[in-house]
């Protein structure tokens, strides 16, 4: 089973959520059961580490997430993840454009596991640090329900 996270710079979103789910997943004794990866649509920021603002909100949390690297979301990436998760819309939007015909695994909105539907993550880039500790709420509240959806797929 393969989670891949998807925002739109791969350096605030989606990097925090890769490093709260797996910190949910150790937790919860299921961490060796799932892959979890993360990405960006957009290519402005590949081979960066996550937005300085992002680590240490994460961190004040226990979460390290400072070795992660920014990369794009890929053709290859439809082949190797089982759900793609996309933090808003137009994330969800872009990934749906690149999805090939037949691919066979799912890709939603992150917060519908945090019973939101059609909410989404707001990019928290151009604002200041409440932004991050909103984003990294909403990211806690989101993992949990994700790794309580995958607990009996696993
Ligand atoms: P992210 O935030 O999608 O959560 O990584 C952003 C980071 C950078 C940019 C936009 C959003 N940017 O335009 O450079």
């Amino acid at each position: 089973m393969k989670v891949l996270f998807v925002c739109l710079g791969n350096i605030c979103r989606s990097p925090s959520a890769e490093g709260v789910f797996r910190k949910v997943l150790e937790e919860q004794g299921l961490l060796g059961r799932v892959d979890v990866d993360s990405c960006g649509i957009g290519d402005w920021h590949i081979g960066k580490a996550p937005d300085l603002r992002a680590q240490q909100a994460a961190q004040r949390r226990g979460i390290d997430v400072s070795r992660l690297r920014a990369r794009q979301l890929c053709e290859k990436d439809f082949s190797e993840s089982d759900l793609i998760i996309a933090m808003d819309h137009d994330n969800l939007t872009a990934i749906r454009a690149m999805q090939p015909q037949g691919y066979q695994g799912t890709t939603c909105l992150f917060l519908s596991f945090a019973g939101q539907p059609q909410d989404a993550v707001p990019d928290p880039y151009y604002g200041g640090e409440q932004g991050f500790e909103n984003v990294l709420d909403m990211i806690e509240a989101a993992s949990n329900g994700l790794a309580q959806h995958l607990r009996p797929l696993i």
